[in-house]
């Protein structure tokens, strides 16, 4: 390498800015071989700040393009526009995007237009549902067609891209970078924030929600609130606590359902530690969010995944989660068998977390500079993220 290339990394959600945070620090560890950039389309306002004021993170390009209930079309439309104007600007070698939001996708678009090679962090997860997850299963599809180089999280997302013919030279398997985020909060401060203000401490057990996928939204969100309702009308031995998303269509529905319900506890979305705290302490998960799904693992708790189908079956094949759907007498019941079997609810929490070792942004940037370099990306035998699941089996219920 004569200079040393600029390597833009583009963010904009909450997802976002936590799986990328490793990358970023392992980008300025390495700054003798790589420079960086830092791009926040800020399609998430609070939620993102919350993210990178605890890794202490600064863009160097806020492009603040938040809108109040911004529609799918004006967000895509304004993340093209703004990294377009942005890519023109700054020289780069590469752009880095991470998963599946408009951002991503938006942001690989804008690259490749400008024939910037495109690198995804998060690649080849696939539900084969352009449906579910809406619209971000389509979102990452998309941004794999003009990636140049894929960091597939697992070997089942390595096998998902081989079967789009995507050549095996392009994929490194690196573990998900969310693995090594909740290991750097862990580092920095213990994960032992008091529960949210005005939550009792009286040994109740703590049943941790969040849902917010655009697919759920109106009658199968309203469902969800029944069903927590029914699980506290038939617990006395527990809380609900449940981090709303400020997505005004989640949260007018919660709101109104859950608002003034004896142990429902409706709090502001967390920061990290935050909700790190809550993971660690909570007895069990109900979750549509991706990066809980992988990060409850870590923590031992089961997880139950109010979704129809899953681009993270890993979890699942390996005991510990179930795919419930969202009808109101499927994850009463589910829920109620872990409240309930304690031999159900131990073979749930142990093991390896299957997603990630806490070693994903090292070998993203390995593979990174060899390719730079010229060479092979691929790391060594055995350098990989092995993980425990290599089946491609697939996971699905219906609803
Ligand atoms: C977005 C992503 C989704 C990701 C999720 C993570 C898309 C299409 N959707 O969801 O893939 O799983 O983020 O959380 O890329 N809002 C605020 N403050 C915030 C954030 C949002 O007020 O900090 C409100 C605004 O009114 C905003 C609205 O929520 O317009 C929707 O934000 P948006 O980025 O579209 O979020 P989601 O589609 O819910
Ligand atoms: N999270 C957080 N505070 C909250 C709720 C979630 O910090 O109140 C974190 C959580 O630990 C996970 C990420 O946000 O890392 C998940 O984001 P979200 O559910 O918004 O998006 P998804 O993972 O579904 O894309």
């Amino acid at each position: 390498m004569n200079k040393r290339p600029v390597v833009g990394v583009v963010f904009g959600t909450r997802p976002e800015a936590i799986k990328m945070a490793p990358v970023i620090f392992e980008l300025q560890r390495r700054s003798r071989e790589l420079q960086s950039v830092l791009i926040s389309t800020s399609q998430h306002r609070q939620m993102l700040d919350q993210v990178l004021a605890v890794f202490g993170i600064q863009p160097d390009q806020d492009l603040n393009l938040m809108t109040h209930n911004q529609g799918l079309n004006e967000i895509t439309r304004r993340v093209l526009e703004a990294t377009e104007a942005t890519l023109a600007s700054t020289e780069l070698d590469c752009l880095l995007i991470q998963g599946d939001t408009t951002t991503a996708f938006a942001a690989a678009l804008a690259a490749f237009y400008r024939k910037i090679p495109v690198a995804h962090v998060e690649a080849g997860l696939r539900s084969r549902d352009i449906h579910n997850p809406y619209p971000e299963e389509v979102n990452r599809r998309l941004a794999g067609v003009v990636t140049e180089l894929h960091f597939a999280p697992t070997s089942l997302a390595r096998e998902n891209l081989l079967a789009e013919g995507v050549s095996p030279e392009k994929i490194v398997v690196t573990g998900n970078t969310v693995v090594d985020a909740v290991k750097l909060l862990a580092e920095m401060r213990a994960l032992d924030c008091p529960l949210p203000e005005g939550i009792p401490e009286d040994g109740r057990r703590i049943i941790l929600i969040t849902s917010h996928r655009r697919e759920s939204w109106g009658v199968e969100l309203e469902n969800i609130c029944n069903a927590i309702i029914d699980l506290v009308q038939f617990f006395p031995d527990i809380r609900v606590i449940y981090p709303v998303h400020m997505n005004p269509n989640v949260r007018n529905t919660v709101m109104a359902r859950l608002g003034k319900i004896d142990r429902i506890h409706l709090t502001a979305p967390l920061d990290y530690f935050g909700f790190l705290s809550l993971l660690r302490r909570c007895y069990l998960v109900l979750t549509d969010s991706g990066g809980v799904q992988e990060e409850a693992p870590t923590f031992s708790k089961p997880v139950l995944v109010l979704r129809k189908v899953t681009e993270r079956p890993e979890a699942a094949l390996a005991g510990r989660a179930r795919i419930i759907g969202t009808s109101r007498e499927a994850i009463v019941a589910e829920a109620a068998d872990l409240l309930n079997n304690s031999i159900a609810y131990r073979v749930m929490s142990e093991g390896e977390n299957p997603y990630g070792d806490g070693h994903a942004a090292r070998r993203i940037l390995e593979a990174l500079v060899r390719w730079f370099q010229g060479r092979n990306p691929i790391l060594e035998a055995g350098q990989e993220f092995q993980g425990t699941v290599s089946t491609s089996e697939e996971v699905a219920i219906s609803g």
